[in-house]
């Protein structure tokens, strides 16, 4: 068996009032230091996926099949403890619009430390130390000054730089981002996704990036999983789905892309790898 982080196998949701199928035989593995990709078009379940795997669904929406596994541990027998130890320390994840994560009143050091406190059982002056090594690992450019700052006087990009510093604080094994740059500025998610690059290889993540944007996963993404109307319609390696899609659903997506060109990402990506390798 290859190193499997995260397994799912024929997932299933269904809305428990209506009784509607939501998601259905959803299957992917995240292999240990790799980056999968989940794309489709808004409403294809992606998103629903993956709060199914963190244990965060809306309690309209129940698991009714298939298996969880984490670290090869099936989460369908963890209790509400094992999720909170579960969540954070070895799964991390980011949103979009990072602002509504975040408390307004409370200074964004304050709220790192608080993680680190309650969770690690840090000491103020250990928290605070952490803190800052987490603001400068994510490339905030005056950790001193963030740590005072409250949310509203941050951009969103920086305070996607905040949460991604909460997300890997406990020093999880995978990082979700769930369309996570979707709603910044084209410079600013092309800095976001660069630093989640740059953390994987430096904190040893596995990824799993969730968009609605073919570009942003032919940029990062090891594998893909296409996802339309709560369903696989094609998985596989990244380059091989863009490249030679077999399903229609799938050309459709890329067609729609065309125009900006994705081969450009595959020579940007190739180009990260070299930096890496060097
Ligand atoms: N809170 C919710 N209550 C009821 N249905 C929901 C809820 N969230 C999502 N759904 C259903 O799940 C489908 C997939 O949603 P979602 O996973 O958010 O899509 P995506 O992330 O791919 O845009 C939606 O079209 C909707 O039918
Ligand atoms: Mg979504």
């Amino acid at each position: 068996m290859s190193d499997s982080v995260l397994t799912v196998r024929d997932l299933e949701v269904t809305h428990a009032v209506t009784g509607q199928s939501v998601v259905r035989q959803v299957s992917f593995e995240v292999v240990r230091g790799r980056v999968l990709g989940i794309v489709g078009e808004s409403g294809s379940g992606k998103t629903v996926t993956v709060r199914a795997v963190l244990g965060i669904l809306p309690d309209i929406l129940e698991v009714t099949g298939g298996a969880i596994e984490v670290l090869g541990r099936p989460t369908s027998e963890f209790t509400k403890k094992d999720w909170i130890a579960c969540r954070g320390s070895v799964i991390g994840a980011v949103f979009q619009d990072p602002g509504s994560y975040l408390n307004p009143s409370i200074r964004l050091g304050k709220q790192v430390e608080e993680v680190l406190r309650v969770k690690k059982g840090l000491s103020r002056a250990e928290a605070r130390a952490e803190t800052l090594r987490l603001f400068r690992a994510v490339h905030l450019r005056n950790p001193e000054l963030v740590h005072q700052q409250y949310a509203h006087e941050l951009s969103g990009g920086m305070l996607q730089r905040v949460l991604i510093a909460i997300a890997i604080s406990l020093g999880p094994d995978i990082l979700i981002a769930d369309e996570a740059t979707t709603a910044l500025d084209v410079t600013v998610q092309a800095e976001i996704l660069d630093l989640l690059v740059e953390l994987k290889e430096a904190e040893g993540l596995s990824l799993v990036v969730i968009s609605h944007d073919l570009a942003v996963v032919a940029q990062l993404c090891d594998d893909v999983v296409v996802m339309r109307d709560g369903e696989i319609v094609e998985a596989g390696p990244a380059r091989a789905v863009l490249r030679h899609p077999q399903h229609e659903y799938t050309r459709l997506l890329i067609s729609e892309h065309e125009r900006f060109g994705l081969d450009r990402y595959f020579e940007q990506d190739a180009s990260l790898q070299r930096k890496a390798a060097s």
